[in-house]
């Protein structure tokens, strides 16, 4: 039976409860992770606990547990979870205390953990390409952090859905970032573009996994800042995720990429990607 784990526990989600007071809750104040899993492996699982680390430092919480203890959580969850291919999600709040925005003085972190099935993307996706729209990254400086406080990216992600698109791709200054909940790569005269990782994009760990592909089977790629006009001239833009892995855009804002077919690179990345989930 599938069960969840929280705060040192594994019972069934809906026996799963915190109280309200929780900060997770009132402020967003917490992190998260979302860990693909193929055959019952999790894929680039020390990266993800790399990041999660990460990001617990960036808001100035300790990982309440060490390295081993993540690892023997997270092969449990993977265990009581019926199908073989899921996707992991841990969730760490600062914990629950009476309501005050500084950090309360003695606090126990809520530690949450879940898996579910896998759901791949739809097969049309990848042979026929989604839609995507641009939008103002009106996100925080702090794009680097996995933190569950998503509210910009929950509004942005919608301003995609009510248009029909999969994904809203962001612009700050003239500049692309990334997508509402991904990664953009793109392929401009020939050379596969991936915006710098600094403080205004998550460090995606499927974009790491791509960049490491192209780079040994001899993709030009070049990590480099892409510009609004960069972006909207590109032959091919794709982008990455855990839960989507890589998806070919073949309509932005309504005009044609490219072609407006998926495009060689993705096919080449895409065929090795699926090469390395189970190995
Ligand atoms: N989000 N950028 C943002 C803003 C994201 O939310 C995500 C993934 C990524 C891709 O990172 P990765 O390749 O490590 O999954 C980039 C997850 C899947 C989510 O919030 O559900």
């Amino acid at each position: 039976m599938s069960l969840v784990y929280l705060n040192g526990q594994f019972l069934p989600l809906e026996d799963a409860r915190i109280p309200v007071t929780d900060r997770g809750f009132i402020f967003g104040d917490g992190v998260y992770e979302v860990i693909p899993v193929y055959g019952r492996h999790p894929l680039a699982l020390e990266r993800h606990l790399d990041r999660l680390d990460h990001s617990l430092s960036g808001i100035r919480m300790e990982n309440p547990l060490p390295r081993s203890a993540w690892r023997s959580l997270i092969a449990e969850l993977v265990q009581h979870e019926p199908d073989n291919n899921q996707t992991l999600y841990i969730q760490l709040t600062r914990g629950s205390a009476p309501r005050e925005h500084a950090f309360p003085r003695e606090v126990t972190p809520t530690l949450f953990a879940m898996a579910k099935p896998l759901v791949p993307p739809p097969a049309h996706w990848l042979h026929e390409g989604v839609q995507a729209i641009t939008h103002a990254d009106f996100r925080w400086l702090q794009c680097d952090l996995k933190t569950t406080a998503l509210l910009a990216n929950v509004l942005l992600r919608q301003k995609a859905a009510d248009q029909g698109a999969a994904e809203c791709i962001l612009l700050r200054d003239g500049y692309l970032t990334e997508g509402a909940a991904s990664n953009v790569l793109v392929v401009v005269d020939g050379v596969l573009l991936s915006p710098p990782e600094n403080h205004l994009i998550l460090s995606g760990i499927t974009l790491s996994l791509v960049m490491e592909l192209a780079r040994q089977y001899q993709v030009p790629v070049e990590e480099r800042p892409v510009t609004e006009s960069g972006l909207r001239r590109a032959e091919e833009i794709m982008l990455t995720s855990s839960v989507r892995e890589i998806i070919p855009v073949t309509r932005l804002d309504n005009q044609p990429v490219g072609n407006g077919k998926p495009g060689p690179v993705f096919t080449r990345l895409q065929s090795l990607y699926q090469g390395i989930k189970y190995a």
